[in-house]
């Protein structure tokens, strides 16, 4: 029997753990303040609508370039595999239901639409969480023996290069903020040469700037 070496997944959990938080902590923030200014609705809008579209390019990515794959080349592990990738249309929904409940506190910034907002972004949280679970367990490591490292790589590019220039400093603060050094040197590792020599000021001092208006702005 021939072993097969697994490649390198960390990155899926790693990215995983951004999504773990990100929509609990938005929840907060709205909740936070029932009477914001305009500055500070469009700023979080902003924020949120660029969190869950983030979630929605990950999943557009696995669909294209993970689940298939997996179904293909290990077809007697098909249903379970197509069970957690059906997982990705609840999420859709819970994705489309933050959206409108978004697009209705921006337009209309109340207590009222602020706490339907809130909870459509612990709904969508408590969904995400099971199939990220699942994911984690039951995909990921199949996906280790089963892919090529070049195969894996091609989903995380994939996924960012569907993130706009300006929105990359959130984007990678957001995911290098919750990790410890081994992880954070990693996920630095696929940076471009170039932003990587300049991660101070690119990612870093931008990512600073945002992050307290997030989290102190009113
Ligand atoms: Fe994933
Ligand atoms: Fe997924």
């Amino acid at each position: 029997m021939t072993t097969v070496q697994p490649i390198d997944v960390r990155d899926m959990a790693i990215v995983h753990s951004t999504f773990r938080s990100a929509y609990d902590e938005s929840a907060r923030l709205v909740r936070a303040n029932p009477t914001p200014s305009a500055e500070r609705v469009t700023f979080l809008a902003d924020h949120i609508d660029f969190g869950v579209g983030m979630l929605h390019h990950h999943h557009e990515s696995e669909d294209a370039l993970l689940y298939p794959l997996l179904v293909a080349r290990v077809p007697e592990q098909a249903a379970n595999t197509e069970r957690v990738e059906h997982e990705h249309q609840l999420v859709a929904g819970a994705i489309d239901a933050v959206s409108t409940a978004c697009a209705t506190w921006r337009r209309q910034p109340s207590a009222e639409t602020g706490e339907a907002l809130a909870v459509a972004l612990i709904a969508l949280n408590d969904t995400l969480q099971g199939h990220l679970d699942d994911e984690e367990r039951e995909i990921v490591p199949l996906a280790a023996v089963t892919l090529t490292q070049e195969e894996w790589d091609a989903l995380g590019a994939h996924s960012r290069a569907q993130i706009p220039r300006n929105k990359m400093p959130i984007a990678f603060g957001m995911l290098l903020e919750p990790l410890g050094e081994a992880d954070r040197a990693h996920m630095k590792s696929q940076l471009p040469a170039p932003v990587r020599l300049l991660y101070g000021v690119l990612i870093q001092r931008p990512w600073t700037k945002y992050a307290t208006t997030l989290r102190t702005g009113t």
